[in-house]
């Protein structure tokens, strides 16, 4: 027997059938596809009479079959090697027109509060501010109680508290935290001063959500306590970040707020960089927006955190994240930070 198991594949049928066409291909395109009809792991034909070979039962006969079918394949491969050398050396299937624009891939980027997050943490951090992260899901003393909010405190109506239900070991309830000034003993306790912190970090209110207020939102909350601190010293930095950052000359206000940890406290307003103070939507027609909440720390906030009475003095500020960012982006709703459309979010 001088023929394979399969009959159609006698490999010098593939020799009369190819070697005109591989003569007579014209592109790299063609080719390819040629090369594939032959070559392709599955469905090339060569690939299918080798394959068959081990389908021979008898030894002697399949040696010679397979020695017959290798000098069909080192024909076929060496005029492919021919045509391409004629072709320009191409291999691929597929030409390349390189004068055609490249596909740009899609890139990530960061998110606006991202963006403004970063660059306040760089700012304090190159006036030597240590950074810290809290916990988001944080113990009622250090949300309120060691902050001079006892339970009983009418200021507990001041923020819509998400409390969680959960049983711990020591008894203590536990709330998404309302603020970053659950930070500020965490870390007195930790250290003694000079202290100089910020704390950058999401927080939760249980709040109806519209154009200015969300149930999530950034803020970052900044502690200096030393000896002979001052509201002078507070209003400084406050305009030196907030320029730094908004790129302006901006100009800061002081207005009384009521902060029970706090003692004078301020609502700070930073004048609009939109409208240069003439009044836009950002500000309200006002000139100015409400950016943060500071002033000096209260004396039982230090005795929540084990300092010696009358010895330091400090302030504290928690800024608005998504309020800065609106400032810096002309951004008139606060929704659109968590609406994760993407087509809002690459403008950034
Ligand atoms: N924790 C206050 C708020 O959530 C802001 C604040 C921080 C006020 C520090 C005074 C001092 O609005």
């Amino acid at each position: 027997m001088n023929s394979l198991v399969i009959p159609n594949m006698n490999p010098n049928l593939l020799l009369n059938k190819y070697l005109p066409l591989i003569e007579q291909v014209a592109t790299v395109v063609e080719l390819g596809n040629v090369e594939k009809a032959l070559l392709h792991k599955k469905t090339g034909e060569l690939a299918m009479v080798l394959r068959a070979l081990k389908d021979i039962s008898d030894p002697a006969e399949r040696k010679q079959q397979g020695a017959a079918a290798n000098v069909v394949k080192a024909q076929l491969e060496a005029a492919l090697a021919t045509a391409r050398q004629r072709l320009g050396g191409q291999t691929g299937a597929v030409t390349v027109d390189e004068s055609l624009p490249a596909i740009v891939p899609a890139r990530g980027h960061w998110h606006p509060l991202h963006l403004v997050q970063t660059e306040l943490v760089d700012i304090f951090r190159s006036l030597n501010f240590a950074v810290y992260e809290g916990n988001e899901r944080e113990t009622d003393d250090y949300c309120f109680e060691f902050l001079n909010i006892p339970a009983s405190h009418p200021a507990r109506d001041l923020q819509d508290t998400f409390y969680l239900d959960t049983k711990r070991s020591d008894g203590l309830k536990e709330v998404m935290r309302t603020h970053t000034s659950n930070m500020q003993v965490r870390m007195m306790q930790q250290q003694q001063p000079p202290l100089r912190m910020v704390v950058p970090g999401r927080v939760f209110r249980n709040e109806a959500v519209d154009a200015s207020h969300e149930h999530t939102f950034y803020q970052l909350e900044g502690c200096v306590v030393d000896k002979d601190i001052s509201i002078a010293q507070l209003t400084y930095l406050l305009r030196l970040a907030m320029s730094t950052l908004l790129k302006a000359d901006v100009k800061i206000r002081l207005r009384p707020g009521y902060f029970p940890y706090v003692e004078p406290g301020f609502e700070a307003d930073c004048s609009c960089t939109q409208c240069a103070g003439k009044g836009c939507a950002v500000c309200k027609y006002t000139g100015w927006v409400e950016m943060l909440g500071c002033g000096m720390i209260h004396p039982n906030v230090f005795k929540a955190a084990g300092y010696p009475a009358g010895t330091y003095t400090g302030f504290a500020f928690g800024i608005g994240i998504n309020r800065l960012a609106m400032l810096k982006y002309g951004i008139n709703d606060i929704r659109y930070f968590m609406q994760n459309d993407l087509r809002w979010l690459k403008q950034f």
